[in-house]
């Protein structure tokens, strides 16, 4: 199998370009060399490029049984599973698609326009390519959307300048060259809908009129698109930035309706600030929670691994313990002199330090200990269920992770060993 994901990228970005190469080739064909009598050695300026894409599309087959394919979602990587599928699907229009059509071209001369037609098949890798792209790149959607609609209305230009071309156009009055841009601006004008009115059908053409009526309607579908598609796009384009705007707004105005000192006012919009700094909006609670159970435990595990690590308490610890404490920690952010922690309170937390310097007071008010990355606070009242012994006061701006009672309980009767270790902490602070 070839699971590479550069190659594939690659691949399909050559087999788009070559396919591109067939759907502007093949009206073009088919409009000048059908609709007016042009042989096909006339029009063999592309015969080497013709000769690589059937190449390509041959070797599209071989590298098809060798890809893994996504089934509602599923990646299937078995070799047997990825053949019986391509057997039992693409792999008949990929065979009609590799079809030596370039021979049939010259064999047919005269006839090279209808034969064309055929050509027309080997679109059918298009829309799966597109597909393959929006599965598997990880770009904003919308703008992979925005980009496949540019790359498709450019072409249904070129189609529809052909396709006037064949209507219009007496092929004796002037080079190839000059009429197909006139017919491509009539293409773009109308689709546009900007339609200047300077090149318009013929009254006495009935094929003319109904084509270009046609081609109206597809240009006012195509707009309307483009233009809800843009304004989506540059409202979305960084949504969590937006709704970050919206809701510090919500807030700020929340504090002047109510008064709020100033300098509490001036906590808050910190606080607002680090937190868009620290998170990027990403509050990464609200993904887990989008998640199954089992994702949940791997993504947090992941998240935060490094600050688990750092933590000596949990040095050595099994990876059962690491996924419960990982699953049940929640981050949260304290500014310079904010009290996380006050003596004498009910706890119902216990925290790790993930960034930031805490002070630990006495009640006295004296400095007994300082506290770090890696280290963890809180564990007293919950062990002891007695109210906390210490008063702890950020000196930075901290990030912290954490556990609530119920998790620290749990957490504490399925790994006694980790109760242990925290035992004896909790005496040495307490006795000591
Ligand atoms: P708790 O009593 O729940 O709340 C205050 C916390 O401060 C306490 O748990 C301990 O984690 C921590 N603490 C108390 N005394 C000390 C000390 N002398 N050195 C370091 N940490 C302490």
């Amino acid at each position: 199998m070839i699971t590479h994901k550069p190659f594939h990228f690659v691949w399909k970005t050559l087999l788009l370009l070559a396919t591109t190469v067939v759907a502007v080739e093949a009206p073009y064909i088919l409009a000048v060399a059908s609709l007016h009598g042009v042989g096909f050695p006339e029009l063999s300026w592309t015969s080497g490029l013709r000769h690589a894409v059937t190449a390509l599309f041959v070797a599209d087959i071989g590298v098809n049984f060798i890809s893994p394919v996504r089934d509602h979602g599923r990646l299937i990587t078995g070799p047997q599973e990825v053949r019986r599928r391509y057997l039992r699907g693409a792999l008949w229009w990929d065979l009609l698609a590799a079809f030596p059509f370039v021979s049939l071209l010259q064999l047919s001369g005269e006839q090279a326009g209808l034969t064309s037609a055929l050509l027309l098949v080997r679109l059918t890798k298009m829309p799966r390519i597109w597909r393959w792209f929006h599965q598997n790149l990880s770009i904003n959607h919308r703008v992979l959307r925005l980009g496949e609609f540019i790359f498709f209305i450019t072409l249904t230009s070129h189609w529809v300048a052909c396709g006037w071309y064949a209507l219009t156009v007496d092929p004796r009055a002037t080079a190839f060259i000059d009429q197909y841009v006139v017919s491509l601006y009539w293409s773009v004008t109308t689709l546009t809908t900007v339609g200047y009115g300077d090149l318009s059908p013929d009254v006495n053409s009935n094929a003319q009129m109904l084509y270009g009526m046609a081609v109206m309607f597809m240009g006012v579908a195509a707009y309307g698109y483009v233009i809800g598609n843009i304004s989506s796009l540059f409202a979305n384009m960084d949504m969590a930035k937006t709704m970050h705007e919206e809701r510090s707004a919500a807030i700020k105005e929340f504090l002047v309706a109510h008064r709020v000192p100033p300098d509490l006012q001036e906590r808050v919009k910190t606080y607002l600030a680090y937190e868009w700094g620290a998170t990027r909006g990403q509050q990464y609670e609200h993904i887990l929670d989008q998640l199954p159970d089992n994702l949940q435990v791997e993504l947090a595990l992941h998240l935060n691994r490094d600050v688990l690590r750092k933590v000596p308490l949990l040095r050595g610890a099994s990876e059962g313990l690491l996924r419960d404490v990982a699953r049940a920690m929640r981050t949260c952010i304290f500014l310079p002199g904010d009290t996380v922690v006050r003596i004498g309170e009910a706890g119902t937390r216990m925290f790790f330090v993930s960034k930031g310097t805490l002070s630990v007071t006495d009640r006295a008010g004296a400095t007994v200990s300082r506290l770090e990355e890696g280290n963890f606070f809180g564990e007293v009242a919950l062990v002891r269920e007695s109210p906390r012994t210490a008063t702890i006061v950020a000196t930075d701006f901290c990030e912290l992770y954490a556990l609530d009672k119920e998790a620290f309980s749990r957490i504490l009767s399925q790994h006694p060993e980790f109760g242990d270790r925290i035992g004896e902490r909790v005496s040495r602070i307490t006795d000591g």
